[in-house]
């Protein structure tokens, strides 16, 4: 008894978000299936909620975090949990279409909207649509140059093992990117983001998607991602050097930037 206590304990502490499901404890493999779950049931619906839920700043954010990459049409992209395509487009704009960019996501309807959308913009060359877990990802080591995780690290299930996946694939020097809801230090502003979150998302969620569940899990998991500085120290323990954060929006959204 005492032996599976502390074993618990220890991986709260190595995997303290693996447990969760939102505000809900379930088991790591449970988590995975019910995430993977919430996204097929938003796939359709995810880039209008979006503009929604942010009015359009996801688009900023976005757009500051390509920004920060500051992009050449010689590197290899990787844009794991890529979903419905935002950033690889970004990218590939911002190489005009000369850099081979991956999309990697977990999950086949995300992808799916993901790749019309490409269509739609007349994308055929360059751009690759992957299926696959951020925590065990379908590439050779040492093959991209730059990765990217755009709103996508708080939902995977086990963060240290994504991180170590992220610095394997990479080209040593190689660039890492995460960007992710964070924690607003602002006491009035922390408040005012805990009531719109609480009282309207999950409204909107349930009028334009006919799911509140989802938007409900897509809230709750905000507060269960890591605090800046410990996200700082894990991608340290991933083996990543020269991390640094950036806060956007008053440290509602952040920028990790780390190197192999
Ligand atoms: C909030 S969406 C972000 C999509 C896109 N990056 C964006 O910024 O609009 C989160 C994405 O993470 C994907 N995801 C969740 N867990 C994953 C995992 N373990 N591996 C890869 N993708 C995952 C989901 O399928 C979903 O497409």
């Amino acid at each position: 008894m005492a032996v599976k206590q502390a074993a618990s304990t220890a991986q709260s502490v190595i995997n303290p978000e693996g447990d969760w499901f939102g505000e809900r404890r379930v088991a790591p493999e449970q988590k995975t299936e019910l995430v993977l779950d919430v996204f097929h049931s938003v796939a359709r619906k995810y880039d209008l909620m979006n503009d929604l839920m942010s009015a359009g700043y996801h688009r900023l954010w976005k757009d500051r975090l390509i920004r920060m990459i500051r992009p050449r049409k010689n590197w290899a992209y990787l844009d794991v949990a890529g979903g419905t395509g935002d950033i690889a487009f970004r990218l590939h704009e911002a190489t005009d279409g000369k850099a081979p960019i991956t999309v990697c996501d977990i999950n086949a309807s995300m992808l799916k909207v993901g790749e019309a959308r490409a269509i739609d913009r007349g994308i055929l060359h360059n751009l690759d649509w992957v299926e696959g877990n951020a925590e065990k990802l379908p590439f050779p080591d040492n093959s991209f140059d730059v990765y990217t995780i755009a709103f996508g690290l708080r939902n995977v299930t086990r963060i240290d093992n994504a991180l170590k996946e992220a610095a394997r694939v990479l080209k040593p020097g190689g660039r890492f990117f995460c960007l992710e809801f964070s924690h607003v230090d602002n006491p009035a502003l922390k408040n005012a983001y805990a009531l719109y979150s609480d009282k309207v998302i999950p409204k909107i969620g349930k009028m334009v998607a006919g799911d509140a569940e989802s938007y409900q899990y897509l809230i709750e998991s905000i507060r269960k991602f890591p605090r800046r500085n410990i996200l700082l120290q894990r991608l340290k323990l991933a083996g990543f050097r020269a991390a640094r954060v950036e806060k956007l929006s008053f440290g509602l959204v952040a920028v990790h930037e780390a190197r192999k």
